[in-house]
């Protein structure tokens, strides 16, 4: 074991401090705005299959490679596999870089919108139509709060991967799930559930595309933290007697109990209150930051508390994920090039900084930052960065990643490292998931999406 290298304190340290990781604004924000995008049902099949087939095969896989190695994603290749391994794990840096660039921004919001609601519960609920568009367009504000998120990441990263994180996410995540339970009960009394039910599990595949699909997959890598090493450098981390396949099964349940509570949530609130489904039409990000917000203040009993109280949680569950983010560069140059973490931390904070700003003025603020389309229907330099990292890097990292565990990795260190004695069925099939399956899957779906295909 690599000297001074830390590791969690107890046995749900991991678990806890990985699910803090995937859960964040991929499941809040992103999951129910997709899913509304791809017409509900099929799609949210599609995106279970993805979790189950890819994403928990890839997750023990990652797991794997960072305990085995105790290093970060760069050196960890190189260590396990040769130097032809090293631009898997810079794909992944680079990934991780750009994701936590326009991530930022979206975390910055809710402490805005967490400083709304305590006005609201004070004062009454007083929000003004297209206030949250101009809220949106206002450059300084937007780089203020993208600043202070990054300043609060960046000082949980330079104290190191502490009892902190990990004491912080153990008293979180239950809360958090706690207050999302409470908030899902109270929405399912309202008159739209059967139709938000039917909406998000009856399948109707005729509505599916192939950039659906590929959406779906990779909204399943990025919810899950996968493809970019969040999980290999997390991973470096677990004791060895900890399972891997436990640990990666728990990571995966949790998240993706919280993606679908918080879709359903979203639709029964949407059907409910018709006038919603505009706000929407005029944002993406209307769900999170315009539907809840409404419904707390007018709808709920005891919405004066929960809004401050969820705005806050949506902002911890932001945190937890960005300081994985921001753990993956960090990590490296400690590891790499001998930086001491403080000043890793201020490097990686400056850099990824510069990059948010650009997505920060991509609301409205500056014009050409806004209008920019390299993806169809994706407008924007924040749309065309996430669309970047999850649909495409993610993807190419998490396809690398599932061939080097399946075959530059010997199966001898791969069964030592998941606690086995021989190659039992179970074992087999996860290796071929990984082997063929997985890989397959990706390339299938991307070279669809480079033919334009239409599956519907
Ligand atoms: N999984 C996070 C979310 O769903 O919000 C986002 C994320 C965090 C992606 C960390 C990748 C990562 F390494």
């Amino acid at each position: 074991m690599a000297l001074g290298r830390g590791h969690w304190g107890s046995r749900f340290g991991f678990v806890l401090a990985a699910a803090g990781s995937a859960v964040g604004l991929g499941n809040l924000w992103k999951f129910p705005y997709i899913t509304w995008e791809n017409n509900g049902g099929a799609f949210v099949l599609v995106y279970l299959a993805a979790v189950a087939l890819l994403g928990l095969p890839l997750m023990m896989g990652e797991i794997l490679i960072g305990r085995r190695a105790q290093q970060s994603p760069v050196p960890a290749f190189e260590m396990l596999g040769s130097k032809r391994w090293t631009p898997v794990g810079w794909l992944g840096v680079a990934a991780g870089a750009v994701i936590l660039s326009y991530y930022l921004v979206i975390a910055g919001w809710s402490l805005w919108s967490f400083a709304q609601c305590i006005g609201w519960s004070l004062h009454g609920y007083t929000a003004k139509e297209g206030a949250f568009t101009q809220f949106l367009s206002s450059g300084s504000i937007q780089l203020v709060l993208t600043a202070a998120f990054s300043i609060a990441t960046a000082l949980i990263v330079s104290r190191g991967i502490s009892r902190g994180i990990e004491k912080a996410t153990m008293v979180l995540m239950p809360v958090l799930l706690a207050i999302l339970i409470y908030v899902l009960i109270t929405a399912l009394t309202m008159d739209g559930r059967d139709q938000a039910l039917a909406a998000v599990f009856v399948p109707d595949f005729s509505q599916m595309t192939a950039e659906g699909f590929l959406e779906a997959m990779g909204q399943a890598f990025f919810s899950l933290s996968l493809g970019l090493g969040a999980m290999i450098v997390y991973g470096s981390y677990i004791n060895k007697d900890e399972s891997i396949f436990k640990s990666a099964l728990w990571v995966v349940v949790l998240d993706t109990s919280v993606a679908l509570m918080t879709c359903v949530t979203m639709f029964t609130i949407i059907f409910s209150i018709p006038e919603l489904q505009n706000d929407l039409s005029g944002s993406s990000v209307g769900m999170l930051f315009i539907t809840l917000p409404k419904m707390f203040y007018t709808q709920m009993p005891g919405g004066a508390v929960l809004g401050p109280a969820f705005f806050i949680l949506v902002a911890f569950a932001a945190l937890s994920s960005t300081i994985s983010l921001g753990e993956v560069s960090t990590s490296l140059m400690i590891d790499r090039v001998g930086w001491s973490r403080p000043k890793a931390t201020v490097v990686t904070a400056a850099v990824v900084f510069l990059g948010s700003t650009l997505s920060a003025l991509s609301f409205g603020a500056v014009g050409s930052l806004s209008s920019i389309e390299v993806f169809a229907n994706k407008q924007g330099v924040f749309a065309t960065l996430d669309h970047l990292a999850a649909n495409y890097m993610l993807p190419i990292g998490g396809l690398l990643t599932t061939l080097f565990v399946g075959w530059k990795l010997g199966r001898k260190s791969t069964i030592e490292e998941l606690g086995l004695s021989r190659e039992t069925v179970p074992f087999k099939i996860w290796l071929w998931i990984l082997r063929v399956f997985a890989p397959m899957a990706v390339l299938y779906l991307l070279f669809n999406v480079f033919m334009g295909k239409d599956f519907s």
